[in-house]
């Protein structure tokens, strides 16, 4: 599965195919961790759609300031973003990126669905992860890097024991393994479509297809925040991508961040 001439293999695969979403181009054999590279190219005046891919990852990073195991076989990587918009429209990005990974997993008749706010799951098990990460400067974007990582043709026994029966992947689901390449132009393309609807303020549309994706809405759910927890039914989200809950203390809440668990998987 691990692939020795990744790096060639990868600019082959960039100069061969017209892709807008994903140019530059910065491939590597391993890294920490793709967003921190991002990173530092977006400091160093990174363009918008950059795009910085990784065939394993050393030091992963995932949502809540965990970890993301980045075993070959898996796709990693991530994009600038630079879009010239408020900060406060960047909270739709989340949606916006999950839309794309679940659609690209449904391509394959993998039956994807969306956890609140971002997590990509089939039959409650992770099968793909996104982390956007903003540097917000005197409240204005600077740029967001956002992060996809992909357990695309990867087994169980490459993760560790403690997160292996919650984890899945694209080869398990469809027990053959899928092209990289194809899968990475699928998404792309799918990231394409759907942040040029987010810079044109397509929200409504992003809104819905994000629910038509989603399997937490209608749930009784606990949402995990810094401040408390909250429990009661996922009723909405509104346009901010934030989650509306009934809870059992008879209150309507809005919550914008947090980690959420579905009632039934408790
Ligand atoms: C999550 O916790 O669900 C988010 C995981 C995001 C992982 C991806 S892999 C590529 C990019 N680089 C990172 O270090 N993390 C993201």
């Amino acid at each position: 599965m691990c692939n020795n001439n990744f790096i060639q293999k990868t600019k082959d695969f960039f100069n061969n195919n017209d892709i807008d979403f994903g140019k530059p181009y910065y491939i590597f054999d391993t890294v920490d961790s793709t967003n921190r590279k991002a990173k530092d190219i977006a400091e160093q005046g990174g363009t918008d759609k950059s795009l910085i891919v990784s065939q394993i990852q050393q030091s992963g990073r995932g949502r809540l300031n965990r970890g993301w195991e980045s075993p070959p076989g898996g796709l990693y990587f991530s994009v600038i973003l630079r879009p010239t918009i408020c900060v406060k429209k960047t909270t739709l990005l989340p949606l916006v990126a999950s839309v794309c990974v679940a659609k690209t997993l449904r391509m394959y008749g993998l039956s994807a669905c969306i956890k609140w706010p971002n997590d990509i799951r089939i039959n409650r098990k992770k099968i793909a992860g996104i982390l956007l990460e903003s540097n917000i400067y005197q409240n204005k974007l600077e740029y967001i890097i956002l992060g996809i990582g992909v357990n695309l043709n990867t087994t169980k026994h490459q993760f560790s024991e403690k997160i292996r029966k919650n984890v899945t992947s694209v080869l398990s689901e469809h027990s053959k393994p899928i092209d990289y390449y194809q899968f990475l132009r699928t998404l792309l393309d799918f990231l394409d479509t759907y942040y040029r609807l987010f810079i044109n303020d397509k929200y409504p549309r992003i809104i819905s297809d994000w629910k038509e994706l989603s399997d937490t809405l209608e749930q009784k759910v606990k949402i995990v925040t810094s401040k408390e927890d909250i429990i009661g039914k996922a009723v909405d989200i509104d346009e901010h991508g934030f989650i509306i809950i009934d809870t059992i203390q008879g209150e309507k809440k809005t919550i914008m961040s947090g980690d959420c668990f579905h009632f039934t998987e408790l």
